[in-house]
């Protein structure tokens, strides 16, 4: 069942949008060189409790921080390690969701640490340009799948693979709710969309083959051939005109 939500129900979400935004703004700042994965999860975290809001991962299912964060293969759900330092040429994805007065925003963003390749930089550029493509269909009216295929269509018209085993998602109360989002398929299937959904639309895209495995962690999804992924979400919130994205 696709919960709708009020409008208040949606001014709260704005709140927790905003600092869920906030944060994977600064980051642009702050990744670099030398720095670890861990200090990355400690700055989202300190951020959110600064805000008075709740690291939505911490504890999700046992999952151990604030923050996913996913250098270059590691397509979703890397967790930070003081270990892992990110050097020049890496590629970082970072997940973070807030919840405030008992609701969630969830978001995330493909950094580049210093001087990247072009081909690096043109997978994080059109991951998030199929997000773009995707909000295009995130009206009262269409159909949850329309979404699902313009994602699908950019990115593979660029030469990328589109992830399958992980989806978008509703959001509220909850941090997954339905409907599930894939970021492929078919357009015109699925649920049609109404005012007061909150969707978390998240293409994650591949520079080669789509398919994925799970470390021994039980959470580091990497790309089987080893190479760069990268992610773009934002929680969205259908209206009767344009899309309202919470986190940019
Ligand atoms: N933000 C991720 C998603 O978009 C989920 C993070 S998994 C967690 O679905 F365990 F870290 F919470
Ligand atoms: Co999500």
């Amino acid at each position: 069942m696709i919960i709708i939500k009020s409008q208040d129900e949606i001014e709260i979400m704005r709140e927790s949008g905003k600092v869920t935004g906030l944060i994977l703004k600064e980051l642009e700042k702050i990744i670099a060189p030398g720095i670890s994965t861990m200090d990355i999860n400690g700055f989202v975290e300190e951020t959110i409790l600064k805000h008075k809001m709740i690291p939505t991962f911490k504890g999700y299912g046992g999952y151990p921080a604030a923050a996913c964060v996913s250098v270059n293969e590691v397509v979703v759900h890397g967790i930070p390690s003081k270990e892992k330092i990110l050097k020049q040429g890496d590629i970082v994805s970072v997940d973070v969701g807030s919840t405030y007065k008992g609701y969630v925003s969830d978001a995330a963003r493909t950094y580049p640490v210093g001087e990247i390749s072009s081909e690096a930089e043109r997978l994080i550029r059109v991951t998030r340009e199929s997000f773009f493509e995707g909000l295009k269909f995130c009206r009262a009216g269409y159909r949850l799948s329309d979404i699902s295929h313009a994602i699908q269509k950019k990115a593979e018209s660029e030469g990328f693979g589109v992830i399958r085993d992980f989806v978008g998602h509703g959001v509220g109360r909850e941090m997954h709710e339905d409907p599930q989002i894939p970021n492929y398929g078919k357009p015109g299937r699925g649920p049609r969309l109404l005012q007061g959904m909150v969707l978390a639309i998240e293409p994650m895209i591949t520079q080669g083959s789509y398919e994925i495995e799970v470390l021994l962690d039980n959470w580091t999804a990497v790309t089987c051939d080893g190479k760069l992924a990268a992610h773009y979400e934002n929680t969205v919130v259908i209206t009767d005109g344009e899309p309202e994205l919470l986190t940019l």
